[in-house]
């Protein structure tokens, strides 16, 4: 079993952040989220993995060849000269993939996910493809897996009529099998090479594509406010004892999520504040916020921001 991790495109509706960095290296928790997506594989035993990159792969490599990865897995760097698909990013993957079974997942979504029960339910259920479901309010935002006694029985990307709100989560099991598929897929209305056409041509061919229901945490990164509630759901639950960090003259309310090379000095941080690495806050009140790596904060009185080096935008819960 192989990983490939989708980490290309060009992150438009992140702008201006995707102009600095890839929106695959944004941090939730203080973590990229391509880092948790690597654990995520490295969980199920996974270690040789490919990561489709795009125009910001010197970012990803470099994120890569500066972390613990390098060393904890296999990881090859595949270029998607233009985002045309989730399908020509497989295709691109070809030569790397070869004939083994695959997990595939997109790059900017986040998951909590038992990958070896993932991978279980893969093994034991004589699929061609199995395809991560979830519940959610806004189904025209996503692909989607119309079903029938919890079997799929169509699958659908971004339809504006939806028969179902299971949304395809950006998680995917193939077979080899998939490679023929998406040799012979057209494009789609929008011009891309769609995954979901070639999962629903799978199940033309009376083929099955096993339902995988998510059950635990779940949303994908569209916006920086996606960006910033997910940072925020996940502080709540998170064990923070035993986090150690540089502050003076300053109180936290909690929950606060910072990182031991940030320094604080006379501030006021929390609730519900995250602050990266190689920060500085001086003489500031900051509450629902975070704060991203190797950035200053001096005399400001912030809520609902997320600060960067690039600039600081406004969210909202
Ligand atoms: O988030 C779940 C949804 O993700 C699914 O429900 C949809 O079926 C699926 O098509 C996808 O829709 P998006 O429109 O959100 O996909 P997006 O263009 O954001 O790309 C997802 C990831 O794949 C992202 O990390 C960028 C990467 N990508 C995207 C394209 C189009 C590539 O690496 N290459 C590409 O050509």
């Amino acid at each position: 079993m192989k990983g490939l991790i989708l980490a290309g495109g060009t992150g438009s509706r992140i702008r201006p952040f995707s102009l600095y960095t890839a929106k695959q290296l944004l941090p939730v928790l203080n973590k990229p989220v391509l880092f948790h997506n690597i654990d995520l594989l490295l969980a199920g035993g996974i270690v040789d993995i490919g990561i489709v990159v795009g125009p910001m792969k010197d970012f990803v490599v470099e994120a890569i060849n500066n972390s613990v990865y390098s060393e904890l897995a296999n990881i090859h760097f595949i270029e998607q000269p233009e985002p045309k698909g989730l399908a020509h990013a497989v295709s691109a993957s070809q030569v790397f993939l070869a004939d083994d079974d695959f997990v595939m997942i997109l790059g900017d979504n986040l998951f909590t996910v038992d990958t070896l029960d993932l991978l279980y339910v893969f093994e034991n259920s004589f699929t061609e493809a199995l395809v991560a479901l979830v519940q959610v309010e806004e189904p025209k935002r996503y692909g989607i897996a119309n079903m029938e006694n919890y079997h799929i029985i169509s699958v659908e990307e971004k339809p504006k009529v939806p028969q179902s709100n299971w949304a395809i989560a950006g998680l995917y099991i193939f077979k080899s099998t998939i490679h023929e598929v998406i040799r012979n897929l057209k494009p789609s209305h929008r011009n891309e090479y769609e995954i979901t056409d070639a999962i629903q041509q799978v199940i033309e061919k009376k083929q099955t594509v096993t339902p995988y229901f998510l059950k635990g945490y779940w949303r994908d990164i569209g916006t920086l406010n996606d960006l910033f509630d997910i940072n925020i759901d996940l502080l709540q639950d998170i064990n923070l004892e035993g986090t150690y960090f540089e502050a003076l003259f300053s109180s936290f309310n909690l929950p606060v999520l910072i990182d031991k090379t940030a320094v604080i000095i006379n501030s006021v941080i929390g609730p519900n504040v995250i602050i990266g690495p190689n920060t500085q806050i001086r003489n500031s009140q900051i509450s629902n916020s975070i704060v991203l790596e190797n950035t200053l904060a001096d005399g400001v009185n912030l809520d609902n921001m997320i600060l960067s080096p690039w600039g600081n935008r406004e969210v909202s819960r």
